[in-house]
């Protein structure tokens, strides 16, 4: 985890272990994976224990001390939706709640957790999901039981959690491959280049400043509360002005819904939208008054009839 260690940690580690020398092909195509889809999270299964484990899994002094990530509210609700639905995960004696930080357990370098939280946007447990490590083949089905509703869950909660929609350029309409950040939280998910959707997750029961920026355009910022149900919003972004700076627009605080909930995140960028379409129709009707004036009502109505209907009118 090149990112997380200064100097010369990560010297340590490129000697002891040399993972950034010798990258197999197969880490390589994951990793390349993770950076083009985009992932909202991921789990990666494992054996031995029972806990759900969540970043960071390494320290910056390689130490072995609780080391939250920027998200670490969040991952904290994630582990526990899962630890919670496990059959028996949440009453580990070692373990409390049946979840824990990974560099508080015990620190490592160069795992996937922590690489696809930093590199890919994606939020990533480590599931350690039976006491034993090598169970036998009989045994698989109810380790399977028992984990069932957790994985179910955990993607529910995934749906019904968070921040999601998409960001559109205001000129062209088009979805853009944007950004978002929520106020507070050092960390940043990219939307999609196709559609410009973003899914954030963060933990229910707070309230929010979403932030969405793309290069060349003005970033644009509302506040949700985000309550028991996800909140669906839309960006649209205005094109930067001539000096070439993203930043925030003035009136973005005040104008900023305060929504409770999804229904009440809509409205606001739902008159954003009619107000364009207003403007539209206003610069169409107004072109068509100019028009209408310019040539009397019986010319108007002979050129109905004649064969230039169909082309547009030039004015
Ligand atoms: C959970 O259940 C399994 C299977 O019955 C058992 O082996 C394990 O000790 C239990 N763990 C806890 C934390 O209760």
């Amino acid at each position: 985890m090149g990112l997380l260690l200064d100097g010369v940690v990560m010297q340590t580690i490129l000697i002891s272990t040399g993972i950034f020398l010798t990258k197999q092909p197969e880490t390589r195509a994951i990793m390349n994976w993770v950076k083009q889809e985009h992932f909202t999270a991921s789990a990666s299964l494992h054996g031995g224990a029972l806990v759900a484990n969540y970043p960071w899994d390494g320290t910056r002094d390689t130490s072995k001390h609780y080391y939250g990530c920027p998200d670490d509210k969040t991952f904290q609700h994630m582990a526990s939706v899962y630890s919670r639905s496990h059959y028996n995960m949440s009453l580990s004696k070692e373990f409390e709640g049946g979840i824990t930080n990974g560099a508080f357990w015990y620190p490592i370098y160069g795992g996937m957790q922590d690489w696809n939280y930093i590199h890919g946007g994606c939020f990533e447990l480590t599931l350690e999901i039976s006491d034993t490590k090598w169970p036998k083949a009989d045994e698989l089905p109810i380790i399977w039981e028992h984990n069932r509703m957790s994985m179910l869950n955990l993607l529910a909660s995934l749906i019904k959690s968070g921040v999601h929609g998409r960001i559109f350029a205001a000129d062209t309409g088009r979805p853009v491959p944007g950004s978002v950040m929520i106020k507070g939280i050092d960390s940043k998910v990219s939307a999609s280049s196709t559609f410009g959707d973003y899914h954030r997750i963060v933990a229910p029961g707070e309230t929010y400043e979403v932030v969405a920026s793309m290069r060349g355009f003005r970033q644009k910022s509302t506040r949700i509360r985000l309550e028991q149900e996800a909140v669906s919003l839309d960006f649209i972004l205005d094109p930067d002005g001539a000096d070439g700076q993203t930043k925030l627009l003035p009136r973005s605080n005040d104008r900023g819904c305060r929504c409770d909930n999804d229904n009440a995140a809509k409205p606001f960028h739902v008159h954003e939208a009619h107000l364009w379409l207003y403007l539209l129709i206003v610069s169409v009707l107004l072109a068509l008054y100019v028009v209408f004036k310019r040539k009397t009502v019986p010319r108007l109505l002979a050129y109905r009839h004649s064969s230039s209907l169909r082309r547009p009118v030039a004015v």
